[in-house]
């Protein structure tokens, strides 16, 4: 939602926070701001509206400001509208203390009105100052920053990634988590913090993962760890297996079309990671084959995409396991008092950040299920709270609109069906020997397909005056259709809808006129034919229709105005497929109406706050 960095040690520290937002902006990027603590001993804080770039332009790449201590934000606006007054950091009164939040303080507006009593003033509408204030407060009280931060974390309520500088301890960042993540750095005597790995991987490739309520002191020469009642903790560093140069654009225009053509290679590495010789094993996400015996129903949750996958997973795994399963929206499985008995619950996460989603497995916890999060980011909080974890091997994924992430999290839904279904017996060996052969013919099916995007490219640039665009399918197509239609609105503003095909005439069709477009998702052989009929009771009525459509499956000589052919796979893994020509489409729509493909107005990689 918002990315937080900190330096400490022999070097300027401005250029190296400012070098780290920028490997942040993805997370939020309305303002940005930077302090830190002056060779006079002073905090100097430089904040500005707008992107990332008008910092930098206005400190002169950090040459402005020096030290060789502070800490720096880009901020995705929670409380206040983006200002440079609501910019962070924030500062108490005698700009003694200042910090950078991500997070939400949820019991902010009373915090604020106890501390107006208390004579205090505000000049933001945040909640970061509120907190900044809040630890001035504990500071002035008690005269020590660790008992003043761990006394803010004890009248707190919500989530807070926090970091603090103290005039009185040039030498010295104080930082503190809960539910918002955060990362510790150490190299050669620098000390380095951050919301997410990408922003001081080109320093550091050994960080340790904050745990929740913990507090971490940064200083020259190292880390020291703490717990709320101050004693301190030892923690195990851990070493990042992927480099810097995998979060940079590697000659692609956008991150998105990097990423979308590195689907194959993660299709391929994150099957890898559960089959070996032939074999299913699930031993590594901590799933015995016992374990898998003793599935009797699934809840998958998760939010955006991620929960588009559920719904892939859904369609897949009762067809071949025959388990009952349902998929939820995170927000609102957290608060629907769902019934729940005994059934495993998957989290589907990228970031393993997502507030809902881990709300959402800590809810399930609470209620003694059994939890599996399939998430990409290593050590993330969403897997560090599920009792299995399926990491997926799609690398650090940049671009706000996920594309190989999704990929990487369907092969492994599909992979758990087919262990599923194996292990009771509702496939035999044959079949699962095929199943395995069709998923691992998917890595160069899509090769084949990034292959022929120029076809999509020219229908895009037929279709970027359309102001509403439908997706349409059945089963596993209808599926795909909600991911096409979230794609496309994320990322070119058009918007868009995605509906069961049998759906439409339930009153939707009303909205269809003259030049509507409509897009079928035909993969699904039994069902491809009744959603041709319904996209043609749209074109009756003015639609233009498209067809993403397997090669195997028939389709009339005319009537369709654009065709777009996929190769053909096992029908459970089509998904895989039909979703590279609407990433495509989604991605030359949003460039050539002139958007930020990367980061699109309003939205943030990781939504880590409700
Ligand atoms: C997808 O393109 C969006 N960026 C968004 O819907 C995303 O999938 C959702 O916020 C969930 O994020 P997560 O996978 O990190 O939990």
């Amino acid at each position: 939602m918002c990315g937080i960095v900190g330096y400490i040690g022999k070097k300027q520290a401005a250029p190296i926070l400012l070098d780290g937002l920028k490997k942040l902006e993805y997370r939020g990027y309305d303002s940005a701001g930077i302090a830190l603590i002056t060779p006079a001993g002073n905090i100097d804080i430089a904040k500005a509206k707008g992107k990332l770039d008008v910092l930098v332009e206005m400190t002169d790449g950090g040459k402005k400001i020096k030290g060789t201590c502070g800490i720096g934000h880009t901020r995705w606006a929670t409380h206040g509208e983006p200002s440079e007054n609501n910019a962070h950091p924030h500062c108490n009164d005698e700009k003694t203390i200042a910090a950078v939040h991500n997070g939400i303080i949820e019991n902010y507006a009373e915090l604020k009105e106890k501390l107006v009593r208390r004579g205090y003033e505000f000049y933001s509408q945040t909640d970061t100052e509120v907190a900044t204030k809040l630890v001035d407060y504990y500071y002035k009280k008690y005269g020590e920053p660790l008992r003043a931060i761990s006394e803010f974390a004890l009248h707190v309520r919500g989530s807070y990634a926090l970091a603090v500088m103290f005039k009185d301890c040039p030498d010295t960042i104080f930082a503190i988590r809960k539910d918002s993540p955060m990362i510790v750095g150490v190299a050669g005597g620098d000390s380095f913090i951050a919301s997410d790995v990408p922003a001081i991987l080109k320093y550091t490739k050994s960080v340790y993962y904050v745990d929740n309520l913990q507090i971490a002191r940064l200083e020259k020469g190292g880390v020291t760890f703490f717990n709320l009642d101050r004693e301190e903790v030892s923690k195990e560093i851990v070493e990042i297996t992927w480099d810097a140069e995998a979060a940079e654009k590697g000659g692609y225009e956008h991150f998105m079309l990097k990423e979308i053509h590195e689907q194959p290679k993660v299709v391929k590495d994150t099957l890898n990671c559960v089959c070996h010789n032939g074999e299913l094993d699930f031993s590594e996400v901590g799933l015995s084959d016992e374990d898998f015996t003793k599935i009797n129903g699934i809840t998958i949750v998760g939010c955006g995409s991620a929960y588009h996958v559920g719904v892939v997973m859904q369609y897949v795994t009762e067809d071949l396991a025959r388990v009952p399963v349902r998929v939820e929206i995170a927000s609102e499985f957290r608060y629907r008092n769902p019934v729940l008995n005994g059934e495993l619950v998957i989290a589907i996460s990228q970031s393993g950040e997502t507030a809902d989603t881990l709300a959402a497995v800590k809810a399930a916890k609470e209620n003694g299920l059994k939890t599996l999060a399939i998430v990409n980011v290593v050590g993330s909080s969403i897997a560090r709270e599920a009792d299995y974890v399926f990491y997926t091997k799609a690398g650090p994924e940049i671009s706000v609109a996920t594309t190989k992430a999704y990929s990487a999290q369907l092969v492994a839904g599909y992979a758990f069906a087919i262990k599923l279904a194996y292990l009771r017996g509702k496939i035999d060996k044959n079949c699962y020997a095929e199943l395995l052969k069709q998923l691992f013919a998917l890595p160069d099916k899509i090769e084949v397909l990034l292959n022929s995007k120029e076809q999509i490219q020219k229908f895009a640039a037929k279709t970027m005056d359309k102001k509403d665009v439908f997706f349409i399918g059945r089963g596993a197509d209808y599926a795909v259709s909600i991911e096409g239609s979230l794609k496309l609105k994320e990322i070119s503003y058009i918007h868009s809808e995605a509906y069961a095909a049998g759906e439409l005439k339930h009153g939707t069709i009303s909205l269809i006129e003259d030049g509507t477009l409509v897009l079928g998702i035909l993969t699904q052989k039994d069902l491809a034919e009744k959603t041709l009929s319904n996209l043609f009771e749209t074109s009756t009525r003015g639609a233009i229709i498209a067809g993403i459509a397997s090669e195997s499956v028939k389709l009339p000589a005319t009537g369709l105005d654009f065709v777009f052919r996929i190769p053909d796979v096992d029908e459970h893994f089509a998904p895989s497929l039909a979703v590279i020509p609407l990433q495509f489409f989604a991605y030359y729509l949003s460039v050539l109406r002139g958007n930020d493909v990367d980061k699109p107005r309003n939205l943030a990689k990781s939504v880590t706050v409700e």
